[in-house]
């Protein structure tokens, strides 16, 4: 029985890492690494010639600029990294001791922590098989059994605690049921405040991730499409909470030439010049990599057809996404065998890996509220990215 389990496992690498090496023409690839080059350098030489190295300086500015351009966006507040957006947009948004906040199980531990970060509570809520985001048709009945509306708020009538916002996630770059999830939101008067973090240069509908609620976190993080180092940014249309946020990250100081008088508990979320002027030179990288990523993808995708021990995961049609990353999903019968079969395909050289556990299963999580997961439990055995850097889709300019 072993042996043949064993087979099993071995035909699936070798069929797997076969596709990969047709798509990519290489032995060995890492999951993602970001593109840079002289450009980048320049831009960072630049910015330390020029004196501005820290949380002031003109390369901020157009950093911030090129993001609402390309967005559409009407504020852009870059910060040190994603994660630090997630706290300080959920802390601007006046998140309470008191608040649940509804996030998938199915996430980067960074969208739990913010929540905890922010002293709310994360609820974990289920995903939907065809776009990773939140199942919205299950959250609705969900809700309904869980919560009474008083006084205009979403009590949770187990927890006795106040439902008053959901952070949709972008899993790997995809958009998932955003109109649905607007209606329910509207409802049940719960606030959106989305983790875009994955989805920079997706769009659905004519709107940027990011922009479907109230605010929404990125990340420029080394794996990301647009990286700054270490980086992230809030995206809003709200003048009020662009300004507030603005402040907080900058520790809350009052605008003087030389007094430091602070208003309220801020932070030191500003993101360095250095970091910016990194952006900028990757920004303008932008069209080209979405394009380059594009074509990984659609190779990816007519490589799987044939696949008998995984299909690509396409993610839904009515998005226009990143592709950010790739992911193909094991057939069920291989669910069991998800960590072979990793094994087998990074003994090849292939940096594949499994999506992340779900937060609900961390120890720092064990006491939050959660929905049954047994869909995102499915994904969890069955997905698995492939390598997706943007130039492995060949003749990419650099
Ligand atoms: C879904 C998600 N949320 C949040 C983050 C946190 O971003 P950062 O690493 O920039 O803190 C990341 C990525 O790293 C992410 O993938």
């Amino acid at each position: 029985m072993a042996k043949v389990q064993n087979n099993l496992v071995i035909e699936a690498v070798d069929e797997i890492a076969g596709a990969i090496r047709l798509v990519t023409g290489v032995d060995g690839a890492v999951l993602h690494e970001p593109m840079i080059g002289q450009v980048e350098l320049d831009a960072v030489h630049h910015c330390i010639s020029g004196g501005f190295v820290s949380s002031v300086g003109p390369a901020i500015t157009q950093f911030e600029n090129m993001i609402c351009d390309y967005t559409a966006a009407e504020h852009a507040i870059a910060v040190v990294n994603g994660t630090a957006a997630l706290h300080l947009m959920l802390v601007a948004n006046d998140i309470s001791s008191n608040s649940e906040v509804l996030v998938p199980a199915l996430t980067f531990v960074a969208s739990g922590n913010a929540i905890l970060q922010a002293n709310a509570m994360p609820h974990f809520v289920d995903s939907s098989p065809a776009d990773l985001g939140i199942d919205v048709s299950k959250l609705d009945g969900y809700l309904a059994d869980i919560t009474e509306m008083r006084d205009g708020c979403c009590w949770n009538v187990k927890t006795g605690r106040i439902i008053s916002h959901v952070m949709p996630v972008h899993v790997f770059g995809h958009i998932g049921n955003v109109e649905g999830l607007n209606a329910l939101a509207e409802r049940y008067n719960i606030k959106i405040v989305e983790d875009a973090a994955e989805a920079l240069g997706s769009w659905k509908g004519g709107c940027h991730a990011g922009l479907f609620g109230t605010c929404g976190a990125l990340s420029f993080n080394g794996n990301k499409i647009v990286t700054t180092g270490g980086g992230g940014a809030i995206l809003t249309n709200d003048a009020k909470l662009a300004k507030r946020i603005r402040a907080l990250a900058t520790t809350a100081k009052r605008d003087h030439p030389f007094l430091y008088w602070h208003e309220a508990r801020g932070f030191n979320y500003r993101m360095p010049a250095l970091n910016a002027a990194f952006g900028v030179a990757q920004m303008a990288r932008l069209d080209a990599m979405l394009e380059a990523k594009l074509r990984l993808r659609m190779t990816y995708q007519d490589a799987y057809l044939t696949s008998i021990y995984a299909t690509f995961f396409a993610g839904p049609d009515d998005c226009q996404g990143n592709h950010w990353l790739n992911a193909i999903q094991l057939d069920e019968s291989l669910s069991q065998h998800r960590d072979a079969i990793l094994h087998g395909l990074n003994e090849r050289g292939y940096g594949c890996r499994p999506v992340w556990n779900l937060l609900f299963e961390l120890p720092h999580f064990k006491d939050c509220p959660s929905m049954p997961l047994d869909q995102a439990a499915d994904l969890v055995n069955r997905l698995i990215n492939i390598p997706s850097s943007a130039m492995l889709a060949s003749d990419l300019v650099s």
